[in-house]
């Protein structure tokens, strides 16, 4: 089956943390640890904040939480052991870790011709994809060794679009943070925010996880 007007070619761009895998429980407790090891701690509250946030703007925003001052060779450093305590978490990673509904919609989505591409601040997200075995339903990775600017600047969505070919308009986004829907936004794509309205203000559509949604829904957002 293909979708009703087959001549407007569409894409879905998902980010990866916490809308394919639970990553983000990870980066959690790697980011807690390193707080703690610094002499204090912060909440799930702020926690939400730092969802789609790449590495270095995600240790400063912890370390000004924790009204402690480092210069940029120790953020370095302290950014390094964070990673290798996540690194450590998700090297154990399997595919029974993918999120529910990820695989049904992202076959669903190819065997509708549909155009799928990773839209990740993560530098680590091969390692993720590999262990979880979900590389080859991309047509494009974009991650965070490919982007200079982090969530909620678009640019991680804007060079997937432009790698599948597909203009903006015809893009929805899967984003779990409100730093990813705000990328969305100024990249003028459409959104499907996953996870709780109140977290993710400006989406189009909101779902716990990926097995609430159809395919038939996700064309309707950009074919009215
Ligand atoms: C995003 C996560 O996907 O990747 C952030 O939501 C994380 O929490 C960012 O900081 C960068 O990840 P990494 O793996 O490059 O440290
Ligand atoms: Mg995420």
């Amino acid at each position: 089956m293909q979708n009703n007007l087959p001549e407007k070619q569409i894409a879905c761009l998902f980010d990866l943390d916490g809308v394919l895998v639970d990553t983000a429980v990870y980066h959690y407790k790697a980011w807690k640890q390193l707080a703690n090891t610094l002499g204090f701690d912060f909440t799930e509250a702020q926690n939400e904040h730092l969802k789609g946030v790449n590495r270095m703007r995600s240790l400063d925003m912890i370390l000004d939480w924790g009204g402690v001052e480092k210069t940029e060779k120790e953020k370095e450093v302290l950014a390094a052991q964070k990673n290798e305590w996540y690194v450590a978490m998700i090297n154990k990673m399997t595919a029974a870790e993918v999120l529910p509904g990820s695989i049904d919609l992202l076959e669903n989505l190819r065997a509708e011709g549909i155009k799928i591409a990773l839209g990740s601040a993560s530098k680590n997200s091969s390692t993720i994809l590999e262990r979880t075995q979900l590389t080859h339903f991309f047509d494009a990775i974009v991650d965070g060794n490919v982007v200079s600017k982090s969530k909620p600047d678009p640019e991680v969505f804007i060079k997937g679009a432009e790698l599948l070919g597909v203009p903006a308009e015809n893009c929805i986004v899967f984003e779990d943070a409100q730093a990813g829907i705000d990328a969305a936004l100024a990249g003028h794509m459409k959104s499907v925010g996953v996870g709780e309205e109140e977290n993710l203000k400006g989406a189009d559509l909101y779902v716990k996880n990926l097995s609430q949604i159809s395919v038939k829904e996700i064309i309707s957002l950009v074919i009215r």
